[in-house]
């Protein structure tokens, strides 16, 4: 079941990421309250990961479902190994990607104190060192490990400037804290390593092909279509917008807006390119804010779907084409 919305609303700040702005987003998150903040992929709802009724209040503004676990943010690996076992793999892959756009999935540790509601009771935790020196000062300054989902309504299009958040939650949270766009744009990559072999759970922000070359094989359950499992939260239909999607379009219909991807379809009168020059690292920055610009605009036009060009399946493009593919598929009503 989804969390219920909370019924109170509340005046929501929005901070500047100055040093005041960051010092009172970290009371805040001390105090147990709800403060959305920049991190390089998206925007994160943050809540003092120990605090049960502070991350109760995540599920709550977001209306996200109970089993789906939130990740834990650090800011440095040695922090993160307080509350995750630090495997030889995992400690490889920090040491080559953090701070950065990766989660690993590793077994709790009997010394961790995160609340069993953030980790959806899993014997495991999600763990991210998230880089940017606005979210590290915040996250050190905090002093405790950090739950931060996505700052969107559940199922909803994640965000990647404050303005996204306080249009999806502004009302149902304490602060943003303002550090301006995303540079990477795309969420985290996700990755297992709980298994014997590493599994990725989410495509994100680091590249499978780097990731291999530092781990070796990497399972990606696209390989073994329904052998292996997915995230918790990797539910089919995600980032809706309201307009229906079309992927891989070789030509735009009547009434279509298109997003575009290299030189763009003819016939479109409403177009977000996300690349001209064909740079799938340009197109993930510009994902989330092409899709509502188009849905937004493009209802307001009467326009009837959006038409996506395709998208190469390397590096970047295959976590644009994951949250491509979730766009599209028709929520079935349950809680995504
Ligand atoms: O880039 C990101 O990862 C952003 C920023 C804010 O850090 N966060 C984010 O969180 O995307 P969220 O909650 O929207 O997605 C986290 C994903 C979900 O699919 C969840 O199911 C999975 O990570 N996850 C969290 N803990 C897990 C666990 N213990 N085992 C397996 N999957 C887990
Ligand atoms: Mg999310």
């Amino acid at each position: 079941m989804p969390a219920p919305r909370p019924e109170t609303p509340r005046r929501t700040e929005r901070l500047l990421a100055d040093s005041a702005g960051i010092a009172r987003a970290a009371e805040m998150l001390r105090a147990g309250r709800l403060v959305a903040f920049g991190t390089e992929t998206v925007y994160g709802l943050g809540a003092d990961a120990t605090n049960d009724i502070a991350v109760a209040g995540i599920f709550a503004a977001k209306g996200r479902p109970h089993f789906n676990p939130l990740i834990s943010h650090f800011p440095d690996a040695d922090a993160a190994f307080v509350h995750a076992e630090p495997t030889d793999m995992a400690r490889q892959l920090a040491a080559a990607f953090w701070p950065g756009p990766l989660t690993l999935v590793l077994p709790r540790t009997g010394r961790s104190d995160v609340s069993d509601l953030a980790a959806a009771g899993l014997g495991t935790l999600a763990v991210r060192v998230p880089r940017g020196e606005v979210t590290r000062t915040l996250l050190t300054l905090v002093g405790r490990p950090v739950a931060a989902p996505s700052a969107n309504p559940s199922g909803k299009v994640s965000p990647s400037d404050a303005y996204h958040v306080l249009n999806g939650l502004g009302g149902a949270i304490d602060a943003v804290l303002d550090s301006g766009p995303c540079p990477v744009g795309v969420e985290s990559t996700v990755v297992d390593l709980s298994r014997g072999v590493p599994v990725l759970l989410r495509p994100g922000g680091i590249a499978l092909e780097r990731l291999r070359e530092v781990c070796g094989p990497v399972a990606h359950p696209d390989d073994h279509v329904h052998k292996l499992p997915t995230a918790p939260g990797q539910l089919a239909s995600h980032y809706a917008p309201e307009l229906p999607i079309r992927l891989d379009a070789q030509s735009v219909h009547p009434h279509e807006a298109l997003l575009a991807f290299g030189p763009e379809l003819p016939g479109a009168g409403l177009v977000w390119n996300l690349s001209e020059g064909e740079h799938l690292d340009e197109a993930a920055a510009r994902l989330f804010a092409g899709l509502r610009f188009l849905d937004s605009e493009g209802a307001r036009r009467g326009l009837t779907s959006i038409a996506v060009q395709p998208i190469p399946r390397h590096g970047l493009g295959l976590a644009i084409r994951d949250r491509l593919r979730r766009a599209a598929t028709p929520s079935t009503g349950s809680p995504a």
